[in-house]
């Protein structure tokens, strides 16, 4: 508290009690009678008001503004009671008593400088709920886009079950299914087609940037795409998704969306020193991919294995890079972020960064005999079985289900030794690991189907992220269309705040 209290007495005017105050660098005095009893208090925000409201400050006097038979709290209380009157009273000073004698002034100040002051919350509010670290289990949002259901061992896209659709669509049909809202006839198929081959070409200029991208010494495929995708998205001018009306959204997210496997491509010939390949546009997404990779028209079964791998990773639920793009619309920003940021949320090893590494296990274990020694040393050794396990599938993964199937038709000697390795750990995952509910998830396979059908190792990743480029922009115009800033709170939990800074402490570069 500010000792001895400053005081003015009664009969002081306005403007002398002002420059007391001045004179003191004080906000407030205690206004004492003439036997020095605390009859008042006066503050600058008593003479500013007063001022403010005509009153002439050289004739009026302290006791027709000051507050009357003031609040006090005593010498011995706690700086806490102090804190609960300055919160629910509004006060910014109190009169501290010693014996009935003004003994200081306390002000907020004081006590915000040396008392953990405790968070204000509305009357009878209680503090935020903490949500699971991982926010398994909450719902976040409302879509309509699609579901998993992992016990039941199911996903689906705007209420179809999406292994059906897999086996029974094509990639455009899907994905006029997850932006448009429905499966298309064949007009709207025809109409969609032609948009998506139109929005194949590169906006100007932007090729000779590709180039240097893929020259960069730490040159990833992702990357690569992520950088590509932004440039691309500034190069065509999207705006923030706050300023454009719905059909605008879904546009551009066309477009892009169309854009992305032209950019992945073009930047992977780059990098390998090769010529770009120009989309053919009689191909459909999934043969136009594999022809701009090798600059051949691929074989029927070839295009149609990549198609159904494309198909089933389009979109699953609420994953973490849907919710990023999501959250990036949220804030009325432009497409091309909410895409960038959901390539790098996709890029983490623990969403989208899998595939290779269930290849790189079947290389380690080599030969079928090696299977089951190696299996159960990695297990006891405390390492997981890539493409094994999943978060939410507690059962059979739908997706493993199908491409297994896919990868057995494409055939060949990987596939069968692909298909021992998973029986054996399925077996040795039963025997060490029981009760976990641990199954195949779409990853063991998928790296065997795209390995079978010529995509890279360093591109599983990638061509992922060109399917699931379509579930991201059926979010994010989604989002857009009911848009609602998503902008949740956090547990604070480090030393007690307001700290103060050290003393002396100085301003320093
Ligand atoms: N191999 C061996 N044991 C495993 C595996 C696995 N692949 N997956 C889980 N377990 C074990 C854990 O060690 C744990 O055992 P414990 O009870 O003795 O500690 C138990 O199963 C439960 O594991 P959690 O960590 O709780 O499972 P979670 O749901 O967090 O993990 C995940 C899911 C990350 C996919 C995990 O299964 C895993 O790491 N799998 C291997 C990597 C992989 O295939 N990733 C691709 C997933 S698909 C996708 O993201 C698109």
């Amino acid at each position: 508290m500010h000792k001895p209290a400053v005081t003015v007495t009664a009969d002081l005017t306005l403007s002398e009690a002002s420059r007391v105050l001045d004179d003191r660098k004080v906000g407030a005095a205690a206004v004492l009678d003439s036997d020095g009893r605390l009859i008042g208090m006066v503050s600058e925000r008593d003479l500013l008001r007063s001022v403010g409201h005509g009153i002439d400050p050289t004739s009026t006097r302290v006791a027709e503004v000051m507050t009357r038979e003031p609040v006090t709290v005593s010498a011995s209380d706690p700086a806490a009671t102090a804190v609960d009157i300055f919160r629910q009273r509004q006060f910014r000073h109190l009169p501290v008593l010693d014996n009935g004698q003004v003994a200081g002034i306390l002000s907020i100040r004081h006590v915000v400088r040396v008392a953990h002051i405790e968070e204000v919350r509305p009357a009878g509010s209680a503090p935020p709920a903490l949500a699971p670290r991982g926010l398994e289990g909450v719902a976040v949002a409302e879509t309509a886009v699609g579901d998993v259901r992992g016990e039941e061992g199911f996903f689906h896209y705007r209420g179809y079950d999406a292994a059906e659709l897999a086996r029974r669509c094509s990639f455009e049909q899907v994905w006029h299914l997850l932006v448009e809202g429905e499966l298309p006839d064949a007009r709207q198929l025809s109409a969609f087609r032609e948009r998506t081959v139109a929005g194949r070409h590169l906006a100007e200029g932007i090729d000779p940037i590709l180039q240097q991208v893929a020259r960069l010494p730490g040159y990833t495929p992702l990357g690569a795409l992520r950088t590509a995708v932004s440039v691309t998205a500034a190069a065509l001018d999207t705006r923030a998704t706050l300023d454009i009306p719905p059909d605008e959204v879904r546009a551009d997210c066309l477009r892009l969306a169309s854009l992305v496997p032209v950019l992945l491509m073009r930047l992977h010939r780059h990098h390998h020193g090769q010529p770009p390949v120009h989309p053919d546009p009689d191909l459909g997404y999934a043969a136009a991919y594999l022809q701009m990779l090798t600059g051949e028209r691929p074989q029927e079964r070839s295009s149609r294995a990549l198609e159904q791998y494309l198909i089933l990773t389009m979109d699953h639920g609420f994953n973490s890079s849907t919710f990023t793009a999501r959250v990036i619309t949220s804030t009325g920003s432009d497409i091309g972020s909410a895409l960038t940021g959901a390539i790098g949320a996709l890029a983490g090893p623990l969403h989208g960064g899998a595939p290779s590494r269930a290849l790189a296990m079947l290389d380690a274990i080599g030969s079928p005999e090696r299977a089951e020694d190696y299996l159960r040393e990695e297990i006891r050794s405390g390492q997981r079985l890539m493409g094994f396990g999943h978060r939410v599938y507690k059962t059979d993964d739908p997706r493993s289900t199908l491409l297994r199937e896919v990868a057995t038709e494409l055939g060949g000697p990987q596939v069968e030794f692909a298909r021992h390795v998973e029986a054996t750990a399925l077996r040795v995952l039963e025997e060490l690991k029981p009760g976990r509910r641990l199954y195949t998830n779409v990853e063991f396979y998928a790296g065997v189907v795209m390995n079978s059908v010529g995509v890279p190792r360093d591109m599983f990743t990638p061509t992922f992220a060109c399917s699931r480029t379509v579930g991201w922009t059926a979010a994010i115009a989604e989002q857009a269309a009911n848009n609602r800033l998503i902008r949740p709170s956090a547990l604070y939990v480090g030393p007690p705040a307001p700290r103060p800074v050290p003393q002396g402490y100085a301003l320093a570069r």
